[in-house]
């Protein structure tokens, strides 16, 4: 039998140490050591090589870095982390419910669910929110999206804009149920979020919505 670089007993120990490396250690080691030497990031590297996920890396954020000066991303990830590179200072805010997932946040993180922005942020704070693998996974049924969607009408500047991917395989069209109405409408300006977004093969799309005014 072959032992991987990480084999069982130092990954063991470091897991049981988890708890104490999280209040002792700097973030950035804390990740080093996740992504290097427990190579958490591993499980999740089929999705990185995703058409939906290249357009998000390439296409959505950086559009949204170059139009939109502040951004609450909500759910982070390993595979998420390094998005904060693509924002200026101060730009971007992430949100998580789970606690164990701030370690990937931006350094404006906000650990509570997004119900609850309203409590960490003033209304028409944010000029976009990105809210990508949430519906689906933690907000699943048609009542708990729509009291997301009018919370994050909340947090929106009017003419802001809500980016929401999600699959089509884990829950009914959100459009369709008419669950934006009457907080957003499509967006409608010519640009690479004019559309729905889907992708050969996949279940993930994107759509892009303009908050409309109270
Ligand atoms: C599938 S991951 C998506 C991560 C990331 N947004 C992405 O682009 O892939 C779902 C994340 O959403 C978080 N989440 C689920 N429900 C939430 C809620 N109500 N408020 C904030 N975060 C939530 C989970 O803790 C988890 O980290």
């Amino acid at each position: 039998m072959t032992m991987s670089p990480m084999a069982s007993p130092v990954r063991s120990l470091l897991l049981r140490l988890a708890p104490v490396a999280k209040r002792i250690l700097p973030r950035p080691l804390q990740r080093y050591l996740l992504l290097h030497v427990l190579r958490v990031n591993r499980g999740y590297v089929p999705l990185r090589s995703l058409a939906s996920r290249i357009c998000l890396e390439t296409e959505i954020l950086p559009w949204v870095s170059e139009h939109c000066p502040k951004v609450l991303f909500v759910g982070a990830a390993p595979y998420t982390c390094h998005y904060e590179k693509l924002f200026a200072r101060g730009q971007y805010t992430t949100i998580d419910a789970h606690p164990s997932t701030a370690v990937w946040g931006s350094s404006d993180h906000i650990l509570a669910p997004i119900q609850e922005i309203r409590r960490h942020r003033p209304e028409g704070f944010f000029d976009c929110v990105v809210l990508n693998g949430v519906f689906g996974f933690g907000v699943d049924t048609p009542e708990e999206q729509r009291r997301v969607i009018e919370v994050l009408h909340g947090a929106l500047r009017p003419g802001g804009l809500l980016v929401v991917g999600w699959n089509t395989d884990r829950h009914a069209d959100p459009d369709a149920a008419g669950l934006f109405e009457p907080f957003f409408e499509r967006v409608s300006e010519p640009s690479c979020m004019q559309r729905r977004r889907t992708f050969a093969g996949e279940t993930h799309v994107y759509d892009f919505y303009v908050r409309l005014p109270a």
